[in-house]
């Protein structure tokens, strides 16, 4: 994609040259939600049900602020480190002067959702008094890193690149399905509108670039990028429920019960199922690009559960 092409004015449609700052709204105390129940999985369970509302609510509240601080950790520190090299010609990828233009606009765009993520946790907390929970995203990065150092020893910045193409490639539910709920937050729906409209173009500028890398890895590193590939995205999409043991600690139940609703609200055959769900376009990529088509790789997506089927039929 060139900063020519047409295909994005991005100095009149990014969120950042045109969104206005997006602010909490009298809402609190209307009934809105913080999140659509359908994505909070453990909000129906018996144990989580008998606690006082209030308490049900802060739990409400805080995984709100899980996934806005997640974003804020995210962007700032997996997605922005690669398109950091990429704007700057230090990804070990042949890029063009465009491709590295709109690698800034994707660095710009990421930091405001950073920002702007952050914004409204701080001001939902300052509104209903809950405080989110700590939330350190250093383990999160660093089992991240170990699947690429593993896979692609003495080469980061290639690891750190796939993280990216990986990330920007997912269709998440909750970017699809937050907007349209009429019962969540006005301001919350605004900001993930506002982050899923910048994401469609992300997408597209990964897809292309991913070609890209891929076109100049020599043989015998397209089968390490291959089996690299599937640990990434299973990483990448499964839930981390480090943060759910934590948030259901502070609601007060003991630590068995914690688990008893961990198993019980994240079946693995339903993670399993989202994950493919979400990563249905990245799969379609792979598959265009020849990746699948590496030896071994089509095996080492079966075995991470991303294809289903019988082996080799390409489902
Ligand atoms: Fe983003
Ligand atoms: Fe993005």
């Amino acid at each position: 994609m060139t900063p020519d092409s047409g295909e994005r004015d991005w100095y009149a449609k990014a969120g950042v040259r045109r969104d206005p700052r997006r602010l909490l709204r009298d809402e609190l105390h209307t009934g809105q939600l913080y999140f659509p129940p359908a994505l909070v999985p453990y909000g129906g369970h018996p144990l989580v049900r008998a606690l006082p509302a209030g308490t049900q609510e802060a739990l409400a509240a805080r995984h709100l602020f899980q996934y806005l601080g997640f974003t804020t950790h995210f962007e700032t520190q997996v997605v922005n480190r690669a398109t950091h090299r990429i704007a700057t010609g230090g990804s070990g990828v042949d890029s063009t002067a465009g491709t590295r233009l709109d690698a800034f606009r994707i660095y710009c765009d990421e930091g405001y959702h950073a920002l702007y993520s952050f914004d409204v946790i701080r001001q939902i907390s300052d509104a209903s008094g809950i405080e989110p929970v700590p939330y350190d995203f250093t383990p999160f990065r660093e089992r991240l890193d170990s699947i690429g150092s593993k896979a692609l020893p003495g080469q980061p910045v290639l690891a750190q690149l796939l993280q990216v193409v990986v990330f920007e490639t997912l269709v998440t539910a909750i970017l699809n399905d937050v907007p349209k709920d009429g019962r969540v937050l006005g301001v919350v729906r605004q900001i993930v509108r506002d982050h899923a409209r910048d994401e469609g173009w992300h997408h597209a500028f990964f897809s292309g670039f991913f070609r890209e890398l891929w076109a100049q890895q020599p043989p015998s590193q397209r089968v390490r990028v291959a089996r690299c590939l599937p640990g990434l995205i299973r990483s990448s999409l499964l839930p981390d429920l480090r943060p759910v043991r934590a948030a259901l600690a502070i609601a007060g139940l003991s630590a068995a019960q914690v688990e008893d609703v961990v198993r019980d609200s994240y079946p693995r055959a339903e993670s399993e199922r989202g994950m493919r769900a979400a990563a249905r376009h990245a799969l379609r990529l792979f598959e265009e690009t020849g990746v699948l088509a590496v030896d071994g790789a089509r095996d080492a997506f079966h075995a991470a559960g991303l294809l289903t089927g019988s082996k080799g039929d390409g489902s």
